[in-house]
């Protein structure tokens, strides 16, 4: 038998579609399936530093959120607890508080704590378990790059509106002959790029896993008027590492204007659009709901079971957990041999390689 009576729940880091899904799902497993009390800590692990602003989470506070965007928990991507800044009379100051959070969490009645969060949210935990915080993790990010799981939710969401993008620009770039870029979000890995690509009929892809040359796109560019194709779209990834001809270019510009411009001029054609935060706006896609509602249930499981320590993921079909240390500090990057990209060059998409 758990000695559980009551858990706090925490979303820390970058918002994703899912976060509210996830949410309802935690509160809804842990009060009807082991009547558990809940209490949502706001702004991640901030808000264990205000203990005050820490409130019970009931199933009417979580009624009708399934839908919606953002996180009612609300989030932060600063907030660490051993590496707490801040700064008074214009000095910044870092202290590690800790053992104030561990308190306030114990004031509060939590027994147990689910943080849901990215890779720093998820260090965070490891580092509060092995101060003895009964402690499980729930992954998220919309860039898919975590390397315990096959899937974050939020993936789904921003992989569809970048995809959307794509159809839409596709009807400008055609009427006026234009090549097109279109730079998504995703950090140092390609994968929104990638799929996005792919399913929005992208003839070229850019990603920070495959080195690409200007040269090779214009040539590309070229050869696709050769045989009618007057128009051009480029996704990028926004951690493309730009070519060595290109280093010069404007520090701090988002890579999409810079690639936008040399496009531009080699190929007299060019428009860009940064997605951006568009990316995690809007309403989750069904997938997102379902992945972040089985792991919602799952960690709270994973707490009754005793498995402290741990994150949940997913490993093909089913919902796993492992070791938050093995599930760090490990980015799961875009393979280049694989066979999704190895589908995509096999259709003539280019790479730039
Ligand atoms: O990691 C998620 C992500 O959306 C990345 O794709 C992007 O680079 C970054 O966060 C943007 O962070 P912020 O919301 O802090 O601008």
């Amino acid at each position: 038998m758990s000695d559980i009576r009551c858990i706090g729940i925490g979303t820390g880091g970058g918002d994703v579609l899912g976060l509210n899904a996830v949410i309802r799902a935690l509160v809804k497993a842990a009060i009807l399936k082991y009547k558990w009390k809940v209490i949502g800590i706001p702004d991640g692990f901030d808000g264990l530093i205000w203990p005050e602003r820490a409130f019970e989470r009931t199933l009417k506070s979580v009624s009708g959120i399934l839908p919606r965007g953002g996180t009612i928990l609300g989030t932060t991507n600063r907030g660490n607890p051993f590496n707490y800044k801040t700064t008074q009379n214009g000095q910044e100051s870092v202290r590690d508080i800790s053992d104030q959070v561990i308190a306030n969490a114990k004031k509060l009645g939590m027994d147990a704590i689910i943080a849901v969060g990215g890779d720093g949210s998820q260090k965070i935990a490891l580092e509060l378990f092995r101060k003895g915080v009964k402690i499980v993790a729930v992954p998220k990010t919309i860039d898919n790059d975590l390397c315990a799981t096959d899937v974050t939710f939020g993936f789904d969401t921003a992989v569809t509106t970048a995809t959307d993008a794509v159809d839409k620009i596709h009807t400008t770039a055609e009427s006026h002959h234009r090549a097109m870029v279109i730079e998504v979000m995703g950090r140092d890995a390609g994968w929104i790029a990638l799929h996005a690509g792919i399913a929005g009929g992208a003839p070229v892809i850019l990603i920070p896993e495959i080195p690409f040359t200007m040269q090779n796109i214009c040539d590309y560019v070229k050869q696709r008027e050769g045989y009618g194709k007057r128009f051009t779209i480029v996704v990028i990834a926004e951690g493309i590492k730009l070519p060595p001809e290109m280093k010069h270019m404007g520090r701090g510009l988002p890579v999409g204007n810079m690639m936008g411009d040399v496009i531009g001029l080699l190929s007299r054609k060019d428009v860009l659009s940064v997605l951006g935060h568009i990316q995690r706006g809007g309403s989750p896609t069904p997938y997102d709901r379902v992945l972040a509602t089985r792991f919602g249930v799952a960690a709270v499981d994973l707490i009754a079971a005793g498995g402290f320590g741990k994150t949940v993921c997913l490993k093909g079909e089913h919902i796993q957990a492992v070791d938050i240390v093995d599930a760090i500090g490990q980015m799961k990057a875009v393979e280049p041999h694989r066979e999704l990209v190895q589908a995509a060059r096999a259709i003539g998409i280019c790479f730039g390689d």
